[in-house]
């Protein structure tokens, strides 16, 4: 297979896709980021992409622009780029159904938490309240509902007793970085495919927790 165009979708630090700039590099990813978007300027996942010599692009929200003259915006840009897959990577907008629906099947998400567990916000500090012994993250395609698209791959970790929202954060950060390149080298590998609201691994849907589901 021909290696795919990959456009990452940031709004901050950048790194989730300063791993994947890496797996690209090394590599493990048949494939290449051909630029990284945020919708908000100085942000340092916009250093990181200028360090990999990637282009970055800044698509800011205007004033009184609704989401959907902002997405048509940033759909726009992406097509012009060619893209094969969309990838979010901290990416801190709610997008538009329009916009869902061009890239199904082509757009990616990363959630700081086991979903369907605490989508939206403040997960790890929802984790902690909640007593929950295990915490994580998930990578998922994208459908119009918030969070709620079919998961592809997730990262337990261990909740300790001591822990604050920012250890845990770091702690799910880590396993971050390690299953977002892995789910972006099977898509780029065409293995991944989405069909209804089903992932499917190599043709076969996948359940409801992913590939490394152990229900
Ligand atoms: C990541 O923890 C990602 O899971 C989260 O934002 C962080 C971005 O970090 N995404 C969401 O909360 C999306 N709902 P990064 O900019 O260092 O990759």
């Amino acid at each position: 297979m021909n290696a795919i165009r990959i456009a990452v979708l940031i709004s901050g630090n950048g790194s989730n896709l300063q791993a994947i700039l890496d797996a690209c590099q090394a590599g493990d990813i048949n494939g290449e980021v051909v630029a990284v978007v945020s919708n908000k300027a100085d942000v340092y996942g916009l250093t990181r992409a200028e360090q990999a010599g990637v282009p970055g692009l800044v698509v800011a929200p205007q004033a009184g622009e609704s989401r959907e003259a902002y997405d048509s915006r940033l759909e726009a840009e992406l097509s012009q780029l060619n893209v094969d897959l969309v990838v979010l990577a901290g990416f801190m907008r709610i997008l538009s159904d329009g916009f869902v629906n061009r890239f199904a099947g082509r757009m990616l998400n990363i959630h700081p938490s086991l979903l369907p567990k605490y989508t939206g916000l403040n997960t790890h500090q929802r984790a902690l309240e909640a007593g929950d012994e295990e915490h994580g993250c998930s990578v998922h395609f994208v459908t119009p509902e918030l969070d709620g698209g079919p998961v592809i791959l997730q990262a337990k970790v261990p909740v300790f007793e001591d822990d604050d929202a920012e250890e845990l954060a770091e702690r799910v950060h880590t396993q971050e970085h390690r299953i977002y390149p892995l789910v972006v080298k099977w898509f780029a590998q065409g293995r991944l495919t989405m069909e209804g609201d089903k992932a499917l691994f190599d043709g076969e849907a996948l359940p409801t927790a992913g590939y490394a589901s152990d229900e």
